[in-house]
């Protein structure tokens, strides 16, 4: 149990899944792996939003080579915890794709439903390469149809929030991740 949090707004919630020192550990070791595998081009780390925001502003520090930022808008879920199935494109990014190696920032691979849309759109654009890296992986990713080349962690099939994560915009300022089931 997790103890009183004036953040979780008297919200009952069961274990912390991710505290912020193993956090912080795994996206030190994520941007050091990402440092090596571009060893030249031009990299544009495109963060998913909202909820990557978070883990693409300490992810970006971590990597010790020159890169871009820009951000992509879909949205996937309602109220509910369960996935709609159903990607709305919101913001589309300015900056330019074509040449350079693009790596998707993702907070979490559910169904991969997301990924798939976007990935799509993205290779349409001539990257020279095109990655993902997601900080939680459910694994129930039946329907993705590339890999995820960076993962934070393994994630139990449990709606989670914090560390940018929602639930109904809610709770995406908690510093650690924690399980709502
Ligand atoms: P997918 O398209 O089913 O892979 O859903 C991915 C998106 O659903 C993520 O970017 C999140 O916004 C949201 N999502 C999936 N699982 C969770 C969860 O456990 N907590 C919060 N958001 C989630």
């Amino acid at each position: 149990m997790v103890k009183a949090d004036p953040r979780l707004d008297g919200r009952a919630v069961n274990r912390i899944l991710f505290d912020e020192a193993r956090i912080a550990a795994r996206v030190a070791e994520l941007g050091a792996e990402i440092t090596r595998a571009y060893p030249e081009g031009e990299l544009l780390v495109l963060g998913l939003l909202k909820g990557s925001f978070i883990f693409l502003s300490d992810l970006v520090r971590q990597i010790t080579r020159p890169l871009q930022v820009d951000f992509i808008v879909a949205s996937s879920y309602g109220d509910a915890t369960t996935s709609s199935g159903t990607v709305r494109l919101v913001y589309d990014p300015e900056t330019k794709l074509e040449g350079k190696h693009i790596l998707l920032v993702e907070d979490i691979v559910d169904t991969g439903r997301t990924l798939n849309r976007l990935m799509a759109l993205l290779a349409a654009r001539n990257p020279r390469s095109l990655e993902i890296c997601a900080l939680l992986d459910k694994k129930l990713k039946n329907e993705l149809k590339y890999p995820v080349k960076f993962t934070g962690f393994d994630c139990p099939n449990e709606f989670v929030v914090g560390y940018g994560l929602d639930h109904a915009e809610n709770f995406r300022h908690i510093p650690y991740i924690v399980s709502l089931q």
